[in-house]
């Protein structure tokens, strides 16, 4: 039996504004999208090579009333058609999360509609659901995006235990760094990758924690790259990003051999938005294949930030009576409601 047989249909509003995107969605219990805007600050904090907290809260402000009237044209429905609304209340920019979360609680009174607090990391697990039930229990997802580097096994929809995650940064965060150190754009990921393509791994950075259980950390590695360039400068790039890809793909595929070793699953999902990256879809497809696990790559536009993921997952917390208090969380851990 599925937990939402006997719920009546509607629809839930997703609203998520954790970091630099303000995103909404109109979003019902089967995963089916009926609208999902995204207004991207990436223009904003392109010259400080990373998110700039206080415009981030900002151009939320300006963003979101309009981004959940647009939804609601696109959708044809009416407040009237909600179920209730699904807001991230972590773990992000605190700043950023109280946009959301007000402007949510804010709809819900004058609406008269349930405001459920949702883990931004619950809707990352569940965005490979959307559309279309992608996922087989038990899964292994792993998020790899710009704030998270996390594996979890997954039992069900909310039986979810967190099996490996980073010491320090997170994978988007080496990308972005290291691009900034070879001179390159923000988001470094693209860039990099396009680089590392051109280039050939010369040089043999550090592989931190490669052969020690399902722990990851990047800042070692990082350093490593920063040490170079203070050294030697940062020519021959494409040759410097493709040895740091190289690294980051070796720390990668032996982790999920390991995960998939110790926590069998028939299947496993890549989402967050490194998953974009073409090297690293290929490694896993060779080591799911090998390992005879289904790969599944959801669509990009779900698993980079979203408010339709949110809205999925806030249908799991209604389906199972789930109300974690609506306050911010600036850290929130994925085991957490
Ligand atoms: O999930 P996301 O859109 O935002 C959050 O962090 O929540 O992920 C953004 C991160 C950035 O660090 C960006 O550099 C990285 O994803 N990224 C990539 C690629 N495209 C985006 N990293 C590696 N390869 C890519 N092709
Ligand atoms: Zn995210």
């Amino acid at each position: 039996m599925s937990p939402f047989d006997g719920m009546d249909g509607g629809v839930i509003l997703g609203v998520e504004s954790s970091c630099d995107d303000t995103a909404v969605a109109l979003v019902t219990a089967k995963g089916e999208v009926l609208a999902s805007r995204k207004a991207t600050q990436e223009e904003i904090h392109a010259e400080f090579g990373g998110v700039y907290p206080e415009f981030a809260s900002r151009a939320h402000v300006k963003s979101i009333i309009p981004a959940v009237e647009g939804t609601f044209k696109e959708a044809g429905i009416s407040p009237r058609d909600l179920r209730a609304i699904g807001v991230t209340r972590g773990p992000g920019l605190i700043g950023s999360l109280l946009v959301g979360i007000n402007t949510a609680a804010g709809l819900g009174l004058v609406w008269d509609k349930p405001v459920i607090g949702v883990n931004h990391l619950r809707g990352h697990l569940r965005s490979a659901d959307l559309e279309e039930a992608r996922i087989t229990y038990p899964a292994l997802i792993f998020l790899v995006s710009g704030g998270h580097t996390v594996l979890a096994h997954m039992r069900s929809t909310t039986d979810i235990r967190i099996v490996g995650k980073t010491r320090d940064d997170s994978v988007g965060e080496a990308y972005d760094k290291v691009a900034r150190m070879l001179g390159l754009g923000y988001p470094g990921g693209p860039e990099i990758d396009r680089r590392a393509k051109e280039g050939t791994a010369t040089l043999r950075f550090p592989r931190p924690l490669i052969r020690e259980g399902l722990e990851f950390s990047w800042s070692g590695l990082k350093a490593a790259v920063g040490r170079h360039v203070d050294q030697n400068g940062p020519e021959p790039v494409n040759d410097l990003a493709a040895s740091f890809v190289r690294a980051v793909l070796d720390v990668i595929e032996a982790k999920c051999r390991k995960a998939l070793e110790d926590y069998p699953s028939s299947c496993m999902a890549v989402v967050g938005g490194v998953a974009a990256s073409p090297q690293i879809r290929e490694s896993l497809e060779t080591l799911c294949a090998e390992k005879g696990v289904a790969l599944c790559l959801p669509p990009l536009k779900w698993s980079t930030d979203n408010a339709a993921m949110i809205a999925l997952a806030a249908w799991d917390y209604l389906a199972h009576d789930i109300a974690p208090p609506l306050v911010a969380q600036a850290r929130l851990s994925l085991e957490v409601f």
